[in-house]
């Protein structure tokens, strides 16, 4: 086997997403694996380099994970400059990414990057045009996709298990602590739009790749967004006003006529199984979905409920749902390292790879599009999009 590094640089590696999933649980744990075997007598090592605002954090983090110590910078400029890194990856705050993608396409670099790619469709097309253009090869993190439970689900599609499918339910969110008295979970600039945040640009990209991926593209959008917790406190307990939406509960409909209803929301208390969950409904079966497990129910295994309010309810209706097998050993996988091995393998070897920057602008397009459906109070169709 020969070893063939790729340097990676980094941004926003001290941030929830980029710490923990991107560099521990994906880069960190292909470099334990032994890297990232190419099936051609080569492995690709990954090699990163972390960039960001905050020179001690970024020195602590390189001495937490035995990275090269020299392999940190606050200076993304010169790290765009320097011929031996390929890769720029982003997970900063949403609002910093489009500028620094911006400079990382004009260097030349491969891209991979967290969604929203940008604040504003216009943006967000721009920087997939630019890429295009420039020839480089680009990614956006398309995790829910490569989960076990949206696997398991995908796979029932692909079988014909639904038949036609009639509806897709998806329940997201749990309670998001205010921040007084207990800490809050999430960044406090999640709640300042002026920051880029709100529960619809931050999820309207996932719902968007998860129903074109599984069932087809999305065609018309109707939200209606709000800010149940106008007040919150930050990361110093200082309170501050939220400006952004906290909830969204959204209707989509799909090429093939299927209806998405998707409820976000960050004030809501979980009593599910998982903290996303998509029901299927189609003319021969229905399935449930989680992050990991997923249920189904044959048309011949449906039980035939009678209305009756008079009396409890007759049926173990829970029960008679079937697991779908880990046959494919799918429940041991990291949807983020799964998706870093593909594109990794794109760039090395320039296998195809669709979760690119046109399909992240489809995030951001359903995101901006159901923001103003929301403001408007009217049905928006989403027009395809090309470059
Ligand atoms: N794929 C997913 O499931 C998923 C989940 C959560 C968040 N995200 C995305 O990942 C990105 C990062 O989210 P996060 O939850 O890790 O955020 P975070 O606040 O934990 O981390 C943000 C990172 O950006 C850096 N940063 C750069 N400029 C900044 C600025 N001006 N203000 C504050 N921080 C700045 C921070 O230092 C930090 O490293 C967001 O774009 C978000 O939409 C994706």
């Amino acid at each position: 086997m020969t070893r063939r590094t790729v340097r990676i640089a980094m941004n926003g590696v001290t941030g929830r997403m980029g710490h923990r999933q991107h560099l521990v649980r994906s880069l960190l744990a292909l470099r334990e694996q032994g890297g990232l075997d190419l099936g051609n007598g080569e492995t690709l090592w990954p090699e990163p380099v972390l960039v960001g605002r905050r020179e001690h954090a970024l020195t602590a983090l390189a001495e937490r994970y035995g990275l090269d110590p020299q392999a940190v910078s606050t200076d993304l400029d010169a790290v765009l400059a320097d011929d031996s890194i390929d890769i720029y990856f982003d997970a900063q705050v949403t609002s910093a990414r489009e500028e620094a993608l911006k400079k990382a396409v004009a260097a030349g670099k491969h891209l991979y990057a967290e969604k929203p790619t940008a604040t504003s469709l216009d943006g967000a097309l721009e920087l997939a045009r630019a890429a295009a253009l420039a020839g480089v090869k680009h990614g956006v993190v398309q995790d829910k996709l490569f989960l076990p439970g949206l696997r398991k689900l995908k796979r029932l599609v692909d079988s014909g298990f639904f038949g036609r499918v009639l509806s897709v339910r998806g329940e997201f969110g749990y309670w998001v602590f205010e921040g007084d008295g207990q800490p809050a979970q999430r960044p406090s600039w999640n709640y300042r739009a002026e920051d880029g945040g709100g529960i619809v640009s931050d999820m309207f990209p996932h719902w968007e790749y998860v129903l074109h991926g599984l069932f087809g593209r999305v065609t018309s959008v109707q939200a209606q967004t709000a800010t149940h917790i106008p007040r919150r406190w930050d990361e110093n307990g200082e309170p501050y006003e939220a400006t952004a939406d906290d909830s969204a509960y959204g209707i989509f409909t799909l090429e093939g006529g299927a209806v998405a209803q998707i409820n976000s929301s960050w004030a809501v208390r979980v009593h599910r199984d998982e903290l996303v969950e998509f029901q299927v409904d189609g003319t021969e079966g229905s399935a449930v979905a989680g992050l990991r497990g997923c249920r189904y129910q044959h048309r011949v295994g449906t039980p035939r409920p009678v209305w009756n309010p008079d009396l409890p309810a007759t049926e173990p209706f829970r029960d008679q749902w079937q697991e779908v097998p880990d046959n494919d050993g799918d429940e041991g996988i990291n949807g983020f390292k799964a998706q870093w091995e593909l594109f990794l393998r794109h760039v090395a070897l320039d296998e195809p790879y669709t979760w690119d920057l046109l399909a992240g602008a489809r995030g951001v397009q359903l995101a901006e599009l159901g923001l103003r459906s929301s403001a408007e109070g009217r049905r928006y169709d989403v027009p395809e999009l090309s470059l």
